[in-house]
Order: structure tokens, then sequence, then C-alpha cells
């Protein structure tokens, strides 16, 4: 059974990531009833940052020869560490169960939320290879990004992940959905490029539709 992780991020309720995100879902859902599905917000119910105790039993599980949840849980030693892995081992459990994960998440300072980056530093852990899934990032920009533009440069936030996915978790699978211009909805100073927002929106919107028919 393919199982599918879903995602999001953004601060906002009413969040144009949330809708791509939630287009995708929708339609992977539809053409896979028996699929299995889990879904998290990581803004509504964030995960807490990594503590000292999450350290330690990061720095135990490098002694150890294999990354087996069941052994990895016999390595907790104190009242903290068990603290650290009854919030890590859900998470991991849920991550190592799918086989596509989505994620939902809005440019926060040309990078990822904080609440996006809590769950990462989570989920984080030794050896952890994830090689054959499959990451799908859903996600909406104030400005403008794609090659050509003045800020291309500035985009942390797609370079980050897939790097971030390709080093740590050996996924070289990661594709990305975004809509530009965002703020161009609030800003009346940017009021000239709502048309093309609108335009980066709807060709979005579709992809995220048509990409979930692949997965
Ligand atoms: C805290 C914060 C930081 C932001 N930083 C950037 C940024 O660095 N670059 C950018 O293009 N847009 C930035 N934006 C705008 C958001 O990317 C834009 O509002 C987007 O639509 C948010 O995604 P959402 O609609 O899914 O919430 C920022 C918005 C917030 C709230």
């Amino acid at each position: 059974m393919t199982t599918l992780l879903h995602l999001d991020a953004s601060a906002r309720r009413r969040s144009i990531s949330r809708e791509l995100s939630a287009a995708f879902a929708e339609a992977w859902r539809a053409q896979k009833p028996d699929g299995g599905y889990s879904y998290r917000d990581l803004a509504a119910e964030p995960v807490p940052c990594i503590d000292e105790a999450w350290t330690e039993l990061c720095d135990t599980v490098l002694t150890q020869p294999g990354t087996d949840l069941d052994r990895l849980a016999e390595l907790v030693r104190t009242p903290g560490q068990a603290a650290a892995w009854a919030i890590v081992e859900p998470l991991l459990t849920e991550l190592l169960a799918a086989d596509v994960i989505l994620i939902g998440t809005p440019m926060y300072n040309y990078s990822i939320p904080a609440a996006l980056k809590a769950w990462l530093d989570q989920v984080t852990f030794p050896r952890m290879s994830l090689g054959d899934r499959r990451f799908v990032v859903c996600s909406a920009r104030g400005g403008a990004y794609s090659p050509g533009a003045t800020k291309a440069a500035f985009d942390y936030q797609e370079r980050y992940l897939r790097d971030f996915f390709a080093g740590h978790f050996a996924v070289t699978d990661t594709v990305f959905v975004s809509a530009e211009l965002a703020n161009s909805k609030q800003d009346p100073a940017l009021a000239q490029l709502r048309a093309r927002h609108d335009e980066s929106y709807s060709a979005a919107m579709k992809s995220a539709r048509e990409l979930a028919m692949g997965y």
C-alpha cells in the first residue's frame, strides 16, 4: 500500500501553500482510494524544538550500528531522554511509513518557517536514510524567485530543502510546485503584479493536481 504523509507549515489558516498541498493530496487520494494517508499541521500543533536530551539520544545512536526503531528505544537511559524519545518516535514512525512526503510551506525570510525546521530537526536522526521516498514541496512566496528573477539567488527555501533531502536523507526525488508574488495580494504598492501572481497561482494549482497523478 502506498502511503502519503501530508505536512503543512504556514502560520496562516487561509494560505496558498495549504491550498496547493491540499490540491495535491485531494487528487492523490482520489486516484488511490486504498492508499494510506496521514496529516500533520506543524503550525497549529507545533513540534517542539529539539532539546539537550534529544542530542544525548542522537549521540548514543551514533555509537550503534543500526537505526532500527525498536532497538533505538532500548537506548533511552534518563527521564529526559524518555520524554525526547516520546516526541521523536511517532514522528519517525510516521515518516518511515510514508512513500510520498508532501510539504506545504511558505517562504519565510528567504527560507522555511521555524515550524518546519523544528520538524526537520526532530526527524533528522543519524543514518536515517529515506532514499526510496519521494518528496513534493508546495510552496508560496511573496516575491519572485524563478530563474531570471532579480531575487532568484535569494531562494534559500527550495535550494535548502532540495540539498538537505539529497545530502542528509539521500533523497534525490524532490519536486517543487511554487506560487509566486503572493505579496501583491496584500500590498497596494504591488498591485501591478497581481495578474502575474494569479497566473502563477493557477499554474501551480494545475501542476499540483497533475503531479499527483504520477505518484
Ligand atoms: C514571517 C514572514 C516572512 C516572509 N518572508 C518572505 C521572504 O523572505 N520572501 C518572500 O518572497 N516572501 C516572504 N513572505 C511572504 C510569504 O512568503 C507569502 O505571504 C506566502 O503567501 C506565504 O505562504 P502562505 O500563503 O502559504 O501562508 C513572508 C511572510 C511572512 C509572514
